[in-house]
């Protein structure tokens, strides 16, 4: 059994946690379900980073000691953990005596290894950062690279690390095969900034009362980032009896996961592997950092004042959709920007049309063709099939390279194939027509077999609302294994509660109500949608479609039903809100840019297969066309 240890960073204490915490934590608690659901022997840590300047400035600022101040926030990190569904196996505070142990037993090797030494430090200091800059790597105007806040000049006899030893052991860690920092472009920064020359590094800090005593150097108190850095493994034991935990998962573990956002990346990818090696223990397997989550075009902080608070959310749209949005929106690995539109847009889209949807269609459905079950014959040879055949490695793959937004692309495209599915075998029709004939209980299945086997999958990412949606496909028991995401698990005939929604969809417009801004007079400087990457661009299919056939929807000033040649075996039946500036005759051989990958949508109860393209004044469209004729199906990019 692989044994899978996944932490987060310690959080400092003298903020509250904003969405960009709650993050790490997300992703890292949606990874420690996976694992367990394939089967590992998982742990999975988080906690808090209680000592150090800041926080003891942070509690004389309100008048509190220090301690008092961890402990308020901490029980907010707990309240978080509660709402949001984390797993976390442990939850360890710097404070703990437990912790000191670790720490102290790391610096006694260190010690031992001949890697301390007292030397008088001097340079630019950043306090928020906790962190030495050298005069070229200071912002204009002596500030700090990553806060921007001025610098100070710190002068003191400190005890030093001989960081500079490790060089070359750092870069052959970086260029071995199991590439352990991740992913590429951040290993080729670090790798660059060692190469680059390292210096060795203060490990104490004179005058600080907040902090475990350097042991053996009197009047010096640890360098908070030695200390934080040792909790992945005091954690587990190590320095109290170095017990079964610690053995199991850090020096006999399979795999020792550190996640972290980019900003800490020096710390876990430099500084914490040459303690380890020096110390004689295995370096983690894995130091992946993540994205910032921005706001505004600005690293969401407090400092920066840009912070979006988890409970505002959660307490609107429910702990799993927030979930889902942060790992669907940001490729891990890269930043992401947050929005209350962009959130709006997600939920409504992925979460209240095409997963909500599916599942009240299909439940509506055989619940009022078998008597309010489940189809009583299941079905193992259709393009449902195929698709969940296909899908479920990518999920699986996308998961095990923590691609999470990758799998829930996967999932989501099983569910589209699964909505495609339905509308060309219309079992609305077929049960009119035919009545609760077998072949309408294999459509049917299909359907409640696709949305099962996404459940599964959803498993990991929404702990609360995937088992709500098994149980409302008749699947009572919640799947302990991956192994349910193969083909074939819908029961048969099995009761099927009354449908209720699961994620009632949101009115954009009354939510963003009064912060919406007004309609510029003048023009905009530049977009005023958030930027988007490229391949966010490219989930949207977009071709030339040549229009064969149009007509008028009986009773509506507006709507023009029209069949739509997008170059596949049968025309779209595309419905078109452009009745008002166009005759259908004139319409007829046009070439049309078409949305090819939308969800079908009815308008006045007829089926629409795509969206065309058009420019809007004042609300009237403006068909766009492409400059020549080209083959219809041709791609637009
Ligand atoms: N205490 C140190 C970490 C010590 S680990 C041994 C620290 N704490 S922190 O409270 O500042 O949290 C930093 C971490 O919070 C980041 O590495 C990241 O995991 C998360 N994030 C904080 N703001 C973030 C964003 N705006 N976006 C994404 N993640 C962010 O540094």
């Amino acid at each position: 059994m692989t044994s899978f240890y996944v932490t987060t960073p310690i959080y400092y204490v003298n903020d509250v946690p904003h969405l960009g915490h709650i993050f790490t934590t997300t992703a890292a608690d949606t990874l420690a379900r996976y694992r367990r659901l394939k089967g590992d022997a998982v742990y999975f840590l988080t906690g808090t980073d209680e000592h150090g300047q800041n926080i003891e400035r942070a509690a004389k600022k309100e008048g509190v000691a220090p301690i008092e101040l961890a402990d308020r926030v901490v029980s907010r990190y707990f309240e978080l953990r509660d709402r949001l569904g984390f797993s976390n196996d442990d939850f360890i505070r710097t404070t703990q005596e437990r912790h000191h142990k670790g720490v102290q037993e790391i610096i006694r090797r260190l010690e031992d290894a001949g890697d301390l030494y007292a030397a008088r430090h001097e340079g630019w200091y950043c306090s928020p950062c906790e962190t030495f800059y050298t005069e070229k790597e200071l912002g204009p105007d002596k500030t700090c690279p990553v806060h921007g806040t001025p610098v100070e000049w710190k002068s003191e006899e400190n005890v030093f690390f001989r960081l500079s030893k490790y060089q070359q052991r750092l870069l052959d860690w970086y260029d071995s095969d199991q590439e352990p920092v991740r992913p590429a472009s951040r290993r080729n920064e670090v790798r660059s900034f060692v190469e680059s020359g390292l210096r060795d590094l203060s490990v104490s800090r004179a005058n600080l009362e907040w902090g475990i005593p350097f042991p053996g150097y009197p009047g010096q108190t640890v360098y908070v980032w030695l200390d934080a850095l040792t909790n992945y493994i005091s954690a587990l034991g190590f320095g109290t009896g170095d017990g079964p935990l610690y053995k199991k998962f850090w020096q006999e573990g399979d795999v020792r996961l550190n996640l972290i956002g980019k900003d800490i990346l020096r710390h876990h990818a430099v500084y914490w592997p040459a303690f380890l090696m020096s110390a004689g223990l295995p370096l983690p397997t894995t130091v992946f950092a993540h994205g910032w989550w921005n706001r505004d075009g600005k690293k969401m902080s407090k400092s920066t004042g840009n912070i979006v608070r988890p409970d505002d959310l959660i307490d609107r749209f429910g702990a799993d959709p927030v979930r889902y949005f942060l790992l669907r929106e940001m490729v891990f690995g890269q930043d992401a920007s947050y929005s209350d539109e962009a959130f709006i847009e997600r939920y409504n889209a992925d979460l209240a049309n095409t997963l909500g949807n599916t599942v009240s269609r299909v439940v509506t459905l055989s619940r009022g063709a078998f008597g309010g079950k489940t189809p009583p014959v299941p079905c193992d040879d259709n393009p449902v099939l195929e698709a969940a055949r296909r899908l479920v490695p990518e999920y699986r793959t996308a998961m095990d390279e923590l691609a999470f937004s990758r799998a829930l692309e996967a999932l989501w495209k099983l569910l589209n194939e699964a909505s495609q599915y339905l509308v060309t075998r219309e079992p609305w029709k077929v049960v009119k027509e035919e009545g609760p004939t077998e072949k309408l209980s294999r459509i049917l299945w299909n359907g409640l077999e696709a949305v099962r086997i996404v459940a599964t999958g959803l498993l990991p990412f929404m702990p609360k609302i995937a088992p709500q949606i098994l149980a409302a496909i008749g699947v009572a028991k919640v799947p302990a294994s991956l192994t349910a995401m193969e083909w074939g698990g819908t029961p048969n005939s099995v009761e099927l509660p009354e449908p209720s929604p699961i994620f009632p969809r949101i009115d954009k417009k009354e939510y963003l109500g009064a912060a919406k801004a007004p309609e510029p007079a003048t023009k905009p400087a530049r977009s005023e949608k958030p930027v988007i990457a490229i391949d966010k661009f490219f989930e949207t299919e977009l071709k030339v479609g040549t229009i064969q056939t149009a007509e008028r929807v009986p009773k509506s000033e507006k709507l023009i039903k029209m069949s739509v040649d997008v170059g596949e075996e049968t025309p779209r039946q595309i419905v078109a809100g452009i009745g008002l500036a166009y005759q259908p005759e004139e319409l007829v051989g046009k070439q049309v840019a078409v949305v090819a990958n939308l969800q079908p949508a009815k308008l006045m109860g007829i089926e629409s297969q795509g969206m065309v393209l058009a420019a809007s004044i004042d609300g009237k469209p403006v068909l766009l066309h492409p400059d020549k004729q080209v083959p219809a199906g041709t791609q637009v990019k």
